[in-house]
């Protein structure tokens, strides 16, 4: 596995495997990687014939109380499970390297950003398509694998790319769970053990969402309802649990169009989200 720590490192390994005529998969994450990240490795994989993941906690997607300086970091163990899931290149680039000092440009998508995490994080998605749109300029991959646990990222990448005419396809994998539902993410590692046992809620409450639905409940605010119950029961703190289209992220009072179920809560100080699709 080759370790690109600049730009032009990145740069001259991906023309290497374009002369040679290889397709290139490209998996960008902020580190701390869980088995989640590695089934985009996977998935990324099956699609191309090289694979490289980035490592950046991105400054600018996190807000000025928010946990960047706490962001869990380990990047020796992050390379073993790179180098043993055959990831081709990793690319760590120093922030002094994605954003000058005087950086004042910015990728902004002005539609799927405005509820959600877009509402209660502003300046998040501005953070995050800057950075994949610089991403994607410096590994200029064929295929990008995002994770469908950041359902509003994946939809809001896909319209840049869209948008933009990024050539680049746009694959967004399933949520990877633990065998007791919660969806992984770097961030459980914030969580106590009674936290993370009352967090449950969420994984279990959007499986109570989809069996309601199954035996035909069709609003949207039952359907919300019940799960923000779940939340508050367990102890969490709701930040948002809305029912959206899964094309434009608005919000839905019945189910006629394919939905998503969106949450997102705190357990103690840590914000966790997670996601279902309905109809
Ligand atoms: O999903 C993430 O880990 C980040 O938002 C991303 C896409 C790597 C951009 O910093």
């Amino acid at each position: 596995m080759i370790i690109c720590r600049s730009i032009d490192a990145m740069r001259s390994q991906v023309r290497a495997w374009r002369r040679e005529g290889l397709r290139i998969g490209f998996v960008p994450t902020m580190g701390f990687l869980h088995d989640g990240h590695l089934s985009l490795v996977d998935a990324a994989a099956r699609r191309a014939d090289r694979v490289v993941l980035s490592i950046f906690v991105n400054p600018t997607q996190f807000g000025p109380n928010e946990d960047f300086e706490a962001y869990p970091r380990d990047a020796a163990r992050d390379e073993a499970l790179c180098r043993a899931r055959g990831v081709q290149a990793l690319f760590y680039p120093e922030r002094a390297a994605m954003y000058a000092a005087d950086h004042s440009t910015w990728v902004v998508e002005e539609a799927l950003t405005t509820g959600l995490c877009g509402r209660s994080r502003p300046g998040h998605f501005r953070g995050v398509t800057t950075v994949v749109t610089k991403l994607f300029n410096i590994v200029q991959p064929d295929v990008a694998v995002f994770g469908r646990k950041d359902a509003q990222q994946a939809l809001v990448i896909e319209r840049m790319v869209r948008d933009l005419d990024i050539p680049v396809e746009v694959v967004v994998a399933p949520i990877c769970r633990e065998a007791d539902g919660l969806a992984l993410s770097s961030r459980n590692v914030y969580l106590s053990p009674d936290e993370r046992r009352r967090a449950l809620c969420l994984s279990q409450g959007l499986r109570a969402a989809e069996a309601r639905v199954a035996a035909g409940e069709r609003r949207a605010a039952v359907l919300c309802a019940d799960l923000a119950a779940a939340i508050q029961a367990a102890g969490g703190r709701v930040d948002y649990v809305e029912c959206v289209s899964r094309r434009t992220l608005a919000t839905l009072s019945t189910l006629d169009e394919p939905a998503l179920l969106a949450v997102a809560a705190f357990f103690g100080r840590t914000r966790l989200i997670d996601n279902a699709y309905l109809g």
